[in-house]
Parts: C-alpha cells; structure tokens; sequence
C-alpha cells in the first residue's frame, strides 16, 4: 500500500478530489470558511457529531466538497489511542465501500505518534490474506493520503510509520500462512529473499550444522517430523562492526501438534501460528531495510514442525542443550522452550548490548494477560523499562512479568539439570524461568506473545504483533545508549 503525506488544511481538504476522506477533528476545532468546516460546524451544532472518539458520521456527495464520501470522526485530544478509535469507527462507516484511494485528513496538526497511529490504523483496517487464495480478491485500498494542516517535523515519523506497515504486513502475511506453505525451509526462503536488500545479509543452517553446533534440544523437538529444521540467522548492519548487536530471537514453530504430548483437535489448526515469534523478526528486518538506522541487528529464527512420528521426542527422553545443560523433556508441548534455549546459547557469539526473545511460548499467558499486552519478562530493569515505554509508544503494549527464583522450583527433576515443565500453576513464569538459565551472558528480555500474535474467531487472523513494538525500541536512541 502507498501512504503520501501532503500539506491539506481544511479549505484545501474540501477541494480534494477522492472516492472518500474522513476528517480528523478535537475538541479544539475552530471552524474556517470553507465548505468542511461548514458542514462539520452545522453537524456539531444539530449534536450529529461530537469531538469524542468513537462515533464517526457519513455524508455522501457534501455540496462544496469534492470527496464522494466524507466521514468526519472526533479524535476528542487527539491521543493515539484516540485517533485508533476515531479511525476504527470511521473505516467501519466505509466498509462495503470498493475504495482504491483515501484521504485521512487531520484538522489540526497531530503529533508524531498520533499521525503514526493513523497510519498503522488504516493498514490494519483494509489489510487482506490472499496467498492460498484461488481468486484473491485483494486489498481495495491502494493509496492513502495523509493530510495536516502543515508537514513540518513529521515526515520522519510517517517514514517510520509506513515503513513499520511493510514490516507488520509480512509479518501477517507469514503468520497467517498455513503450515504446509510455512515450513521451515519455505520460512528460510522468505529469510534470504530479506537478504537480498541493501544492508541485510542471511545465513540458513540445515540439520548438519545444527548437530555440529550441539543443538541437541532443538534437534530433539525437529526429530518427529519429515520436514528438515532450518536455524535461520538474519543480520541487518547499519553501524560500525564494534557496536554491539541487539539480538532478536523468534520461535519458528511453523506447525505445533504438541507432539505425543499431543494437543486437543479443537482449534489445533491456529497452531500454525506458532511461528509468530519469527514472523515478527522477519517484519522488523523487512522495515530496517527500509529505515536504514545506524544500528546492528542481528535475527535468530529456529524453525521446525512439532508433529509425531517413529522418531519423534518421547515425554521422559533426557536431552544436552547447546549449552551443556541436560533437560528431561517432560512434556513435548512445551517445545518453544527447547528450540530457544539453544538459540539463546547461539547468541552469545554475537557478544548481544541485549537479547530478545519472541515466542508464542504459553496458553498460561493467554489467560493471564489476555489479548490485550503481550508478557515481557526481564530481570534487567532497563531493558524492561525500555521495552515497557516502546509498547506504550507503539500501542503495542506489554506488561512485565515476574521471575522470583522461586518459581523455578517445579522445573527440578532426579533425571536431567532442568525439566521442561513445572506445574500449571504460573506457567507463562515457569517458562520463562526456563529460558533465563540459558541468559547469563547477556541482559535478556522475553515476550511472550501467545495472546497477542493473532485474533481467533470470525476474524481468525495474524495481528503482526510486536513488530511495532520492537522497533520502536530498536529505533529509539534513548533505550539504545541504555544499555
Ligand atoms: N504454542 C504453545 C502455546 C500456545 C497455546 C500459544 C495456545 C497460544 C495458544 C506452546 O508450545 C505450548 O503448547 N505450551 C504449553 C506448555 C505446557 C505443556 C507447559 C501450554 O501452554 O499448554
Ligand atoms: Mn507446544
Ligand atoms: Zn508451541
């Protein structure tokens, strides 16, 4: 999709021409001379419409106006979480509507964030799956204007703000995909098609070098399956080779059977959305491309199937991480764990300012958080806080976790260093406890993003989350010189 960003006030918005514009206004708004400002200024007045988000009013053909449809929608004092709510309910009263190109205009001069709101807003609202369509019909909606009143000081922001849409949309675009056109190898493809753009270089490893490097826990999750694993490492290099990396790790479990452990029948189908994690990685390169910021970034993917066959993994099976760490796998569902512990070893090559990781790691998390915040462990405060203010930014939102020691208590077995599980009770916790034994070289922050990656129901799909999030951290100065 093309955004533009144009200098429009409201006089200049009525002489626009479009097949539909939705105007912006606070409760701030003071109205001017022209046919806009007429017609919101009698909407007002008749109480139609007020400045409070959420309620959005259609005018078809308005005299004076050159849009075909306008929609005016208060954004109330203009927050991010304001102009997502206006946009929401204005984007509803144009549903239906086969609109190629739109305007979105701001009465008043927004600020950085909100103008970036509007924009991920309006990607999200008229995003379309068409991969393993046979007749996709596509996304209607080609190209958005973006008006204010003055240009001045946004445009770096709206370059971040369409350039984090490219990143969530193949972010989606791979989530959403099912499993049998997302296997590791497939996933790898899209990895080194990544690399193929200025300032990103990709490397894939195969079984071979996986078993070189001792990859013993994540092999043993691989093993059940015909598809090969693939250890896929992204590198995106935008400052001096002495500046540390900030590691980003995502699970790329591209198909989740729980393995003998075996998952219930019932929406075990979403489990192809197991490799959320690393869909996530792959949109933050795709946008740090575009971006070219003078950081390093490095984008550890290990993928694979947890299915079932004569080979696969046996609940009791004791296995030896990358790290020298035994673990008793006692349950092979709770397999995110074991393909990340060995990437986080992996990561200590790279000598990490920090290392993330992404996984869809626990139902637990689904019920502790909801869909509305991602779980952010870290026992680094700084990082945590960084992580914390990039989600509130990018209305992406997080919400730290504990990681007392205690919690770690249930992961102790007679047969093994670690066991894989501990009890139901704190589960989202127990893994991450889990994962901070593989951590001790570097700070170490985990999200988990189980109830945030994808919406279930009539509107099944991928959310592209926390692309925005991570980005926003990884492009923020402040939260880089933190560390
Ligand atoms: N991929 C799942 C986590 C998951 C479940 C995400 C449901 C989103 C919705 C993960 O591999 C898993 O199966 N976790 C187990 C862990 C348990 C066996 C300790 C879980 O959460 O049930
Ligand atoms: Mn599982
Ligand atoms: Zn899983």
């Amino acid at each position: 999709m093309n955004f533009e960003l144009k200098a429009l006030d409201l006089s200049g918005a009525a002489l626009e021409k479009c097949e539909a514009m939705v105007l912006l206004f606070g409760g701030d708004f003071k109205p001017g001379k022209d046919a806009v400002s007429t017609l919101l200024s009698h909407a007002l007045k008749a109480g139609d419409i007020d400045a409070k988000a959420g309620k959005a009013l259609l005018a078809y053909r308005p005299a004076g106006v050159l849009a075909s449809r306008l929609v005016l929608a208060g954004v109330g004092e203009g927050s991010t979480r304001e102009v997502r709510q206006a946009l929401g309910a204005a984007m509803g009263q144009l549903k239906g509507a086969k609109l190629k190109k739109i305007d979105i205009c701001f009465a008043a001069t927004p600020q950085t964030d909100a103008l970036r709101a509007a924009v991920s807003t309006v990607a999200d609202a008229t995003y379309v799956y068409t991969s393993t369509k046979s007749k996709p019909e596509g996304r209607t909606v080609q190209r958005v204007v973006i008006g204010v009143p003055a240009v001045t000081g946004l445009q770096a922001g709206f370059e971040r703000a369409t350039a984090t849409v490219s990143g969530v949309e193949l972010a989606k675009e791979w989530a959403n995909r099912p499993a049998n056109h997302a296997t590791p190898t497939l996933l790898a493809g899209a990895a080194r098609a990544l690399g193929k753009l200025a300032g990103i270089k990709c490397e894939v490893l195969g079984p071979t070098q996986v078993a070189k490097l001792g990859m013993g826990s994540f092999m043993a999750v691989a093993q059940g399956s015909e598809q090969p694993l693939r250890f896929i490492v992204l590198r995106y290099d935008g400052a001096a080779k002495t500046k540390a990396p900030t590691v980003l790790v995502g699970k790329g479990i591209t198909f989740d059977s729980g393995g003998i452990s075996i998952k219930p029948a019932p929406e075990m189908d979403e489990m192809k959305f197991d490799m959320s994690g690393a869909a996530s990685v792959l949109g933050v390169f795709r946008a740090l491309a575009d971006l070219k910021p003078a950081i390093n970034v490095v984008g550890l993917i290990p993928a694979c199937e947890n299915l079932i066959n004569g080979r696969a993994v046996k609940p009791g099976d004791v296995v030896t991480s990358m790290s020298g760490q035994t673990i008793e796998i006692l349950n092979t569902d709770a397999e995110g764990r074991l393909v990340l512990c060995d990437a986080l070893t992996y990561a200590e090559r790279f000598k990490p300012r920090a290392v993330v990781d992404i996984a869809t790691l626990t139902g637990a998390c689904v019920i502790a958080l909801g869909a509305v915040r991602s779980g952010m462990f870290s026992p680094n405060d700084e990082l945590a806080t960084a992580l914390l203010a990039a989600g509130d930014a990018a209305q992406d939102l997080c919400w730290r976790m504990p990681l007392d020691d205690e919690y770690a208590e249930g992961l102790k077995t007679n047969f093994a260093d670690v066991a894989n599980v501990a009890g139901r009770p704190g589960g989202a916790i127990t893994a991450a406890k889990f994962l901070q034994r593989f951590t001790s070289k570097f700070p170490w922050a985990h999200l988990d993003i189980a109830g945030t990656a994808w919406k279930g129901g009539a509107a099944k799909g991928a959310t592209g989350r926390p692309v925005a999030l991570l980005l926003e951290y990884l492009l923020n100065p402040a939260a880089q010189k933190s560390q």
